[in-house]
């Protein structure tokens, strides 16, 4: 068990781009194929030997998610904590929620709404045994412009571009985090960008100044389900994994 690390689930924001099913429900709470958005990065920090879970929630109706998650004894866990984003100042500025619960360890950070299908201990693991910096987790789709893409020289990563128009290659940063506990000192610094919010994307282009930013490619499918179409895919593509099994 990595009792040393821990995890943070980022699950703040309005999820606009959802209205009207984001109207009175939280996007979080909205079902993929048998289960409420917010059991899968749960159990994808779970599976990964993850004990320790913090859950940022935000928008409407934050109250739900302690009644549905409880103390996460679904999931085996003894506790969870809460807290709670004002307003959807981006995802830097829900992270920054997180410094007193990561207390200077490092934290593997995931989305709300980022549903994939295989383990990531190995990658926690490796990031565990990583001296500092961070860590993400890439992979190829066919929709880069959708995601933070990713440009590499010498098989590293040199520079990552939040929703470029012309995608220079078609590896994206998927909503799978790992940092050490600098990453509260980045995010201290960082300005607003154009959609006035605080980008993820800067703060791993800051690891990457520093020589600091490591990656993995993600095996097996991995989506986001933010949009209509990207929720009725992480359905589809949850449905059928599950007649498989
Ligand atoms: O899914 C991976 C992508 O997530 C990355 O490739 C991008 O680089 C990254 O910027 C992000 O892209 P989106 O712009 O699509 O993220 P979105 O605004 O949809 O937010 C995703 C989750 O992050 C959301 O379900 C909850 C959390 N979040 C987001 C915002 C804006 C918060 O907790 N607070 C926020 O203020």
């Amino acid at each position: 068990m990595m009792d040393k690390i821990k995890g943070v689930i980022l699950a703040g924001g309005l999820g606009k781009r959802l209205y009207p099913l984001t109207a009175a429900m939280n996007k979080h709470l909205l079902n993929i194929y048998n289960k409420p958005m917010v059991y899968y990065p749960i159990q994808t920090l779970v599976d990964a030997g993850i004990r320790e879970i913090l859950l940022v929630t935000g928008g409407n109706n934050a109250g739900d998610f302690l009644r549905l998650l409880g103390i996460g004894k679904e999931f085996g866990l003894k506790h969870i904590e809460y807290t709670y984003q004002r307003g959807e100042g981006g995802i830097a500025d829900a992270l920054r929620l997180a410094e007193d619960f990561a207390d200077g360890g490092k934290i593997v950070v995931i989305l709300g709404d980022n549903i994939i299908e295989k383990p990531i201990k190995k990658y926690v693991q490796k990031f565990v045994k990583q001296k500092q910096g961070a860590r993400l987790l890439i992979k190829k789709v066919p929709d880069p412009e959708r995601f933070g893409v990713v440009e590499f020289g010498d098989s590293k990563i040199l520079k990552i571009t939040e929703k470029p128009k012309k995608p220079k290659t078609d590896y994206i940063v998927t909503g799978i985090y790992m940092y050490d506990a600098k990453v509260f000192d980045i995010i201290k610094t960082l300005k607003p960008s154009k959609r006035g919010e605080l980008e993820i994307t800067d703060v791993n282009n800051r690891y990457i100044k520093r020589c600091q930013l490591y990656y993995d490619i993600l095996p097996g499918f991995w989506t986001d389900s933010g949009t209509f179409d990207s929720l009725l895919r992480a359905n589809n593509l949850v449905a059928r994994r599950m007649a498989r099994q």
